[in-house]
């Protein structure tokens, strides 16, 4: 049951809004806050917090979550989530939701765009007219159309960029670890290799995993054309920027795009500083790509709605960490929700401490993951403090809740 004690929502980061007014409609108090906190601040901010939402900065570490005396839900109000111990969350019984696809097209439009405007110099030009230097002229500035372009990680960013960039024209190439659905003309390559040598435009969009560190770097600017157009919206530390640097002062790489640094300030207040910065036809922004009106809005709105889902129905469908699970709800039922150990035998004792209790379930639902494994079981009658102990009891829980 959610008592006052499971009322405390903090927002870390600037989250839109509409997060907000979504957790005060359901009378939860909430904090927000513009920036990250470092762990040690975090540690102290988070004392009485059930629901905690965040965005790319802010780390949610073992020393995090230890210190979290009430927390049960964290919002990463993004899409990646590599900036949390998943594990150790799933291990204390705490789910974690994103945001997968809500700015999917934000970022696919920022890059869209920024593929034309390389690909014309346009930065360059409008630079250099700034300082009065009227440059008019056709020299190494193209048209998008028929110009290859090599899509890394064709997931929902990749997939949809494919889909816009071919309705203007370009050809289609991708390479993905994993077999994907291949939309319109695109030609999958059965290796990086084999799309970086062929792309004249190569944009990135893999995710987090911890694999992908210097995914690019000198090695694979060697297989790319000459005056390749380089982009990463992906995430920082996939590319390995002094070899970027380097290749665009030799002008093997003639533009580049970059929204993500291994090494990005807190918030607004800290300086960047680059190596990237201060070069010709290099675009650099402040990780943006899903930084729009529409993303912002649909991210806090999804992500809060399925806080708020589990918190009182108990659904973790989309969830990160946690079994995806929902129960249709049960008029004048009461909701149990149990999360344990992944070990053999942990609903048979559940079902054994309701049945000596003559307790009849009438609805009851069991998924593991590799972890851990979620409960959600429905009774028709009042239940005493005693079998709720003896729930809380058995040997390999983690959380038990009563919802309603
Ligand atoms: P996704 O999970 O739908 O797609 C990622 C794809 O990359 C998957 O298909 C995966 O199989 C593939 N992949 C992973 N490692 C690979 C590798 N080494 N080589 C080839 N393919 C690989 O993710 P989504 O939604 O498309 O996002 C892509 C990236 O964009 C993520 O890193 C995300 O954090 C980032 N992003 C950046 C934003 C920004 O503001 N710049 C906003 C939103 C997302």
């Amino acid at each position: 049951m959610l008592n006052n004690n499971h009322k405390n929502v903090l927002l870390l980061e600037n989250i839109h809004p509409n997060a907000s007014s979504i957790y005060q409609n359901e009378s939860f108090k909430v904090k927000t806050m513009d920036s990250g906190l470092s762990e040690d601040e975090l540690c102290e901010q988070i004392q009485g917090v059930s629901i905690l939402g965040i965005r790319s900065k802010t780390r949610i570490t073992k020393k995090v979550i230890k210190s979290a005396d009430k927390l049960l839900a964290i919002g990463a109000y993004c899409i990646g989530t590599n900036q949390i111990d998943l594990k150790c969350c799933s291990d204390n019984g705490i789910v974690v939701f994103n945001a997968p696809f809500s700015n999917t097209r934000s970022v696919v439009e920022l890059a869209f765009g920024e593929i034309i405007m390389l690909i014309r110099g346009v930065f360059e030009k409008s630079y250099q007219l700034h300082k009065g230097a009227w440059i008019k002229s056709a020299d190494r500035n193209f048209e998008v159309r028929g110009k290859k372009l090599g899509i890394v990680g064709y997931g929902n960013i990749g997939s949809q960029l494919s889909v816009l960039a071919e309705a203007i024209g370009m050809q289609i190439y991708f390479y993905d670890i994993d077999d994907k659905l291949v939309l319109g003309n695109a030609r999958k390559c059965d290796t990086l290799n084999d799309l970086l040598a062929i792309a004249d435009v190569v944009t990135i969009h893999v995710d987090g995993r911890s694999e992908n560190k210097n995914l690019i770097g000198q090695k694979e600017f060697d297989l790319m054309k000459e005056g390749t157009v380089f982009l990463n919206l992906s995430r920082g530390f996939v590319v390995d920027i002094a070899a970027l640097v380097k290749n665009i002062k030799s002008g093997k790489i003639s533009g580049a795009a970059v929204d993500v640094f291994p090494k990005e300030p807190k918030g607004n207040n800290e300086k960047f500083f680059s190596e990237l910065q201060n070069l010709p036809n290099v675009i650099i922004t402040p990780h943006i790509g899903g930084s729009t009106e529409e993303a912002q809005k649909n991210i806090a709105e999804f992500v809060s709605n399925k806080i708020v889902d589990f918190m009182f129905k108990g659904r973790t469908t989309l969830s990160v960490n946690f079994p995806s699970l929902q129960l249709p709800e049960i008029k004048s039922a009461h909701r149990l929700i149990h999360i344990h150990q992944n070990i053999p035998g942990i609903l048979a004792k559940i079902n054994n401490i309701l049945a000596s209790n003559s307790i009849n379930i009438v609805g009851q639902y069991l998924k593991t993951n590799e972890h851990i494994g979620y409960v959600i079981t429905d009774i028709c009658r009042e239940y005493d403090r005693e079998m709720i102990t003896d729930i809380r009891d058995i040997p390999g829980t983690i959380r038990f809740r009563l919802l309603y």
